[in-house]
């Protein structure tokens, strides 16, 4: 694996594995890897790419009152990690190659990054989708690999690449859990061991809401969000939102009768945690047995719950 702090180095390697015939798959991360990452790498193998991971904690997408300087970092660890996946190129640039001067042009997500995530972090997609399109012109790949994890940011950034019409395809991945079905997260690593047990109400909740539509038939999304919202807060969690929304979209709906995502954010101390699930009543044969084997507290280590 080769890494390269610079975006000459980058540019260097693509064209010489364009000329050789090759196709690119990126993998965009701010690092401390994890299996959810990690999935994203052997997404991009799967389908034949060299692939590029980056690695880069960006200052444009954190608030002033975010985390921007305690986020979790480890160069080392990561760059190992990657190696072993098969990454093929690792690009870890400092923060004055991706912005030697302050940018003044940059990419606005408009009105899908107001709501849910980006109606309690101002600004935040915008400065992701942002430094997703520097990624893009810099590693100019064919397939860029997301996860469902952030399902909102992968919404905006197939947005983006329709709006824009960048000649990259954006592959969403599955959400890959821990053992008692929270999310995986660089996050979570600021949980004390009494919050991690706590934040693991997060997918149960949403997983019960989806039995309950899925299992029982109930299509109203105010009454899937009220039992979410009291499951929460009986386990002491604090909401910032439980919304249904079109899956395609991100409309929020009344009634459950397409593809929709349950949706949520919250606060476990002073740790904010995402998540959400897919939901559709229609969802053939919902009531197999083999369906409810994936309720989280089912899973095993690594397996995506859909
Ligand atoms: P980061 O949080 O490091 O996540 C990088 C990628 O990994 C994102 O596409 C995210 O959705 C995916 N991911 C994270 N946890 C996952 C999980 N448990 N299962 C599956 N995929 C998971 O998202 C960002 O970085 C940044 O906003 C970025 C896109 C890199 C732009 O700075």
């Amino acid at each position: 694996m080769i890494v390269a702090r610079t975006v000459q180095e980058v540019r260097q390697w693509i064209r010489e594995r364009r000329w050789q015939g090759c196709s690119i798959g990126l993998v965009p991360t701010m690092g401390y890897l994890h299996e959810g990452h990690l999935s994203l790498v052997r997404a991009a193998r799967a389908r034949g790419h060299q692939v590029v991971m980056s690695i880069f904690v960006n200052p444009l997408q954190f608030g002033p009152r975010e985390d921007f300087d305690r986020y979790p970092r480890d160069l080392d660890r990561d760059t190992a990690l990657a190696a072993e996946a098969g990454v093929d190129l690792l690009f870890a640039p400092p923060v004055r190659e991706m912005y030697p001067q302050e940018p003044v042009v940059t990419v606005k997500a408009g009105a899908l990054a107001e709501r849910l995530c980006g109606a309690s972090r101002p600004g935040h997609f915008d400065g992701v989708v942002t430094v997703v399109a520097k990624l893009f012109h810099i590693t100019q790949p064919d397939e860029a690999f997301f996860g469902e994890k952030d399902f909102q940011q992968l919404r905006i950034v197939q947005r983006m690449t329709a709006d824009l019409n960048f000649p990259v395809e954006v592959v969403g991945c599955p959400t890959v859990r821990e053992a008692d079905g929270l999310a995986m997260s660089s996050r979570n690593q600021y949980l004390t061991a009494a919050q991690r047990a706590q934040a693991a109400a997060l997918p149960r909740a949403l997983a019960h809401a989806r039995e309950r539509c899925e299992r029982d038939g109930e299509r109203d999304a105010r009454t899937l969000i009220r039992e979410v919202s009291e499951e929460l807060s009986s386990a002491g969690i604090k909401i910032d939102y439980v919304s249904v929304v079109r899956d395609d979209n991100l409309e929020p709906v009344e009634q459950i009768d397409r593809p929709c995502r349950l949706m949520a954010a919250v606060w476990v101390g002073q740790t904010r945690l995402i998540d959400n699930v897919a939901i559709d009543a229609a969802a053939a044969g919902a009531n197999c047995p083999e369906h409810r084997g994936q309720h989280p507290e089912a899973a095993v280590p690594g397996v995506p719950l859909r």
